[in-house]
């Protein structure tokens, strides 16, 4: 899509932080925006803020982790407009201690709305979008933590790997079809995402060690990025159709030091007497590329 005017875009997540910082960017381009929010008051807000600067915009109330939610705003969308920009991005932080003790319901909640959610993202909208045949986009929230994971949550942690996983096989299932897709990783940036778990959370507020990791990453976080550079960074990868959305370039050393590892851990196969699987051949029959990925 080299243009984002003129489109419909749905925006989960969108009453706050880098949803509302990117339906902020796309409608001062001239997309029309749903913001949709399991805050819908929030979201509605947002939206009459957007309008009153002389933009299209539609606030509504969404739970990502409900199907019957999605089934509402899936035809509250319809009728707002085509959507053709799907940003599937809300997401919640928060951990439960060490993972011998972690809170089943805690594990559940962020896989449910980190990783869960863009299946229910996808089943509403990528059907229409695929059969319109017209340049449509699907934008998907992961995070750094999915390349370095620092010691925090494992739930938020392994569920922003799980949402870069369905990003990379989208991306190889997608290639053929007028739907573009982006991963965005960013680093740290100033949004509520600590407040806002600490709101949503569906059992006991965190303790010990998880109370104080909290505590210190909302005081981190209040010196990330601006939302507003990350959201203008999100349109500008739309229109230039990039994968990959690197925001915070200062991780790239810790993303070699990964890859490092990893790589320098290629040791001799494990069963000598086999033959090896033809990666030379699957690399030559994809025509040089990555599967079926455009690179
Ligand atoms: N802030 C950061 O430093 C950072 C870094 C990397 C990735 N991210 C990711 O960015 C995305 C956006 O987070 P943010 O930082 O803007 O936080 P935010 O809290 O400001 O915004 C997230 C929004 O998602 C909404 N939400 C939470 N659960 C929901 C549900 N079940 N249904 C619908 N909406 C729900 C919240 O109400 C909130 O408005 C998340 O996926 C987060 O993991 C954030």
């Amino acid at each position: 899509m080299t243009d984002v005017a003129g489109k419909t875009a749905f925006i989960t997540g969108g009453a706050s932080g880098l949803g509302l910082a990117t339906a902020k960017a796309l409608a001062a381009k001239g997309t029309s925006v749903i913001l949709a929010d399991i805050d819908g008051a929030g979201a509605e807000a947002a939206a009459a803020s957007l309008r009153s600067a002389g933009g299209k915009a539609l606030g509504l109330r969404l739970d990502v982790t409900s199907e019957e939610s999605w089934s509402e705003a899936g035809a509250r969308a319809r009728d707002f407009g085509p959507v053709r920009i799907l940003f599937s991005n809300a997401g919640v932080g928060g951990g439960s201690g060490p993972f011998e003790q972690y809170d089943t319901d805690v594990w559940r909640w962020n896989y449910a709305v980190n990783a869960h959610a863009h299946l229910y993202a996808c089943r509403t909208f990528l059907g229409d979008m695929k059969a319109s045949g017209e340049a449509s986009h699907l934008v998907i929230t992961s995070s750094m933590v999915a390349i370095v994971p620092p010691p925090i949550s494992v739930a938020y942690i392994s569920s922003k790997y799980a949402t870069l996983g369905i990003a990379m096989a989208l991306r190889n299932e997608l290639a053929d079809s007028c739907v573009d897709i982006s991963v965005l990783m960013p680093g740290m940036s100033a949004t509520r995402i600590v407040e806002t778990t600490r709101e949503l959370r569906p059992v006991e507020v965190e303790v010990g060690k998880a109370a104080a990791t909290s505590q210190a990453m909302q005081g981190v976080l209040a010196g990330g990025m601006s939302p507003d550079r990350i959201g203008a960074r999100v349109v500008e990868a739309i229109e230039a159709g990039e994968y990959w959305i690197f925001t915070h370039p200062e991780w790239k050393k810790m993303a070699e030091l990964v890859t490092q590892d990893m790589l320098a851990s290629f040791g001799p196969s494990a069963d000598p007497a086999y033959r090896g699987d033809d990666i030379d051949g699957l690399i030559a029959a994809n025509g040089g590329r990555m599967f079926g990925a455009r690179v």
